[in-house]
């Protein structure tokens, strides 16, 4: 098989990424909903979920479950009537009615707007000024329902420390240039400059720059100059956030990067030491001081509610499980107890699980075998047959510490609900709506999938995902392809020479389809 590697695609229209607005998972209803279940609170069903989302921008998080519930009610509020425009023209063109999203500040939400199961404020909190950071507090108290959940990111202390000296940095420097691109542009160039003349140090605050320089590679021009470039941002420390929530009739419920409270996860040293303090909020705010968090998405909720952050071992029977798994060549069947063998996780042969126990064998052979959620009785049922007279309670028992286990180390995705999702076999296939859609109306390169997580998409991936509407065929998706090769939206080179030929391009792009497909399939891409 030629894989996509083998082929250098270009875009021909760099200038048409207009504008970002993904989907964050850790903030989506479907996540939160997930990880209520886990401490104990029984957080409203997501089908007829009532979801406000509060400085929302062109709903790149809300759209795509209002697309996926169509019971769900959702409102979304920006003050930037650009990106509600854009929310709403993209809204009308997925024929959505469950879903205003509203021109408004913060500072005029109230009674009216109702009550909500679920409210997300992502990346605003640290941006807007103590007033508007207290009425976040008193719209997630009272606009928030009984059993509520509201999801609140922020930049968090100490780790913000070292980005303000950062921000601050970029700041005195872009203040000399007057156009938004020249300035991202001068910060770009100013940490190359700083990177270039700390070279040969090897000083803390090198290291700092190097790192700075790195993650500025990666990001998008309008995330740095959000970053960078706005005139409000503030950090917290945990204690002092969750100190005024709390004056709020609020509490925390849990961390959305669960992982990080677990304390098995960090050195002995730290797991005796925090382990006997009970206070759940002194225990992470020591952890915050370790480990130097410079980012935190807070869960909070009403204050009465009743949390058990003991997560029982037997809710899991009621998740579903997914683990990119992979077997390397040394799983012997039937299962030999006296031999190691080896998975890798994520396709990086660097992260691996290595075991000699039957039934964790079994577990993770099912696991990578099916690379789709799985509920636990349909994993005990296939892990089961791999393993002739095992007890069916002993591998259960085992299951359940090992899956729970996994998910804290951030190894396992642990969902409360199914999306369905078809086979790769479909001979009409059928991508995600939104992901279509991000792809032809916002020219989305990352796009979301069922369980609302991004998937970078290569250029080619980017433009064959259009077509997968489930009416088109294998062939009549390689003959729009070839438009793309020949209009020179994609360019593909086979040894040096640009390949024109429309016979050689439908072999080269039937290949290549079935590697998308694949990823499609893995990625939860396809409905
Ligand atoms: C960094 S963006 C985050 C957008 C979105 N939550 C996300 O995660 O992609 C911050 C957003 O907050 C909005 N915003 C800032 N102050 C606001 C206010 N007072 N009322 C409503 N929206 C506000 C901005 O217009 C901007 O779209």
């Amino acid at each position: 098989m030629i894989s996509m590697m083998d082929f250098n695609y270009v875009h021909s229209d760099k200038s048409a990424l207009p504008f970002i607005s993904y989907s964050n998972f850790y903030a989506n209803p479907f996540y939160l909903r997930t990880l209520s279940k886990l401490v104990g609170v029984d957080a409203a069903p997501l089908a007829s979920a009532k979801i406000l989302e509060l400085g929302c921008a062109s709903g790149g998080n809300i759209v795509p479950f209002a697309l996926k519930f169509p019971d769900s009610h959702t409102i979304g509020i920006d003050i930037s009537s650009e990106l509600i425009t854009k929310g709403n023209e993209l809204k009308l063109s997925l024929e959505l009615t469950n879903i205003d999203l509203i021109c408004c500040d913060i500072l005029e939400v109230d009674s009216s707007f109702g009550k909500f199961d679920y409210i997300i404020v992502h990346d605003v909190f640290s941006r807007v000024s103590d007033e508007i950071r207290n009425k976040i507090f008193s719209i997630c108290k009272e606009n928030l329902n009984e059993n509520g959940l509201a999801y609140i990111s922020y930049n968090a202390l100490p780790g913000w420390n070292n980005l303000s000296t950062v921000r601050d940095f970029a700041l005195f420097h872009s203040k000399h240039f007057n156009e938004l691109p020249e300035k991202i542009n001068q910060i770009k160039l100013l940490f190359e400059f700083v990177n270039g003349s700390l070279n040969e140090s090897d000083s803390a605050y090198a290291k700092l720059m190097f790192e700075t320089s790195e993650m500025l590679e990666s990001k998008p021009d309008l995330s740095i100059a959000h970053d960078f470039l706005q005139p409000f941002n503030k950090a917290f420390y945990f204690v002092d956030f969750i100190e005024d929530a709390t004056k709020y009739g609020l509490q925390y419920l849990v961390d959305a990067e669960i992982s990080k409270m677990y304390l098995p996860n960090y050195t002995s040293i730290i797991k005796d030491k925090l382990g006997s303090i009970e206070d759940v909020v002194r225990v992470e705010q020591y952890l915050d001081f370790i480990t130097n968090r410079a980012f935190r998405q807070s869960i909070l909720c009403q204050e009465h509610q009743m949390i058990n952050r003991t997560l029982s071992m037997d809710a899991l029977s009621n998740f579903y499980f997914k683990m990119n798994l992979i077997a390397t060549s040394d799983i012997e069947i039937p299962f030999d107890e006296n031999r190691e063998s080896t998975f890798y996780l994520n396709n990086n042969p660097e992260d691996r699980l290595t075991t000699k126990n039957i039934m964790l064998k079994a577990i993770f052979k099912t696991l990578s075998e099916n690379r789709k959620y799985l509920s636990f009785d349909d994993l005990i049922s296939f892990s089961v047959d791999k393993i002739p007279g095992i007890n069916l309670s002993d591998l259960e028992a085992q299951a359940k510490v090992s899956l729970m286990d996994l998910f804290l180390k951030d190894k396992l995705e642990v969902r409360a609900d199914l999306i369905p999702t078809n086979t790769k076999d479909s001979n009409f296939p059928k991508a995600s709506e939104y992901a279509v859609a991000q792809s032809i109306y916002l020219k989305q390169e990352f796009v979301t999938n069922l369980y609302f997580e991004s998937v970078q998409l290569s250029l080619f991936e980017f433009y064959l995902i259009r077509y997968m509407d489930g009416i088109n065929t294998k062939d009549d998706v390689i003959s729009k392809m070839i438009e793309h090769f020949t209009n020179g939206d994609l360019v593909t080179n086979y040894k040096g020479t640009v390949v024109t030929s429309e016979e050689k391009l439908r072999n080269i792009i039937s290949l290549a389809y079935i590697d998308a497909l694949e990823k499609f399939q893995d990625q939860s891409l396809l409905v």
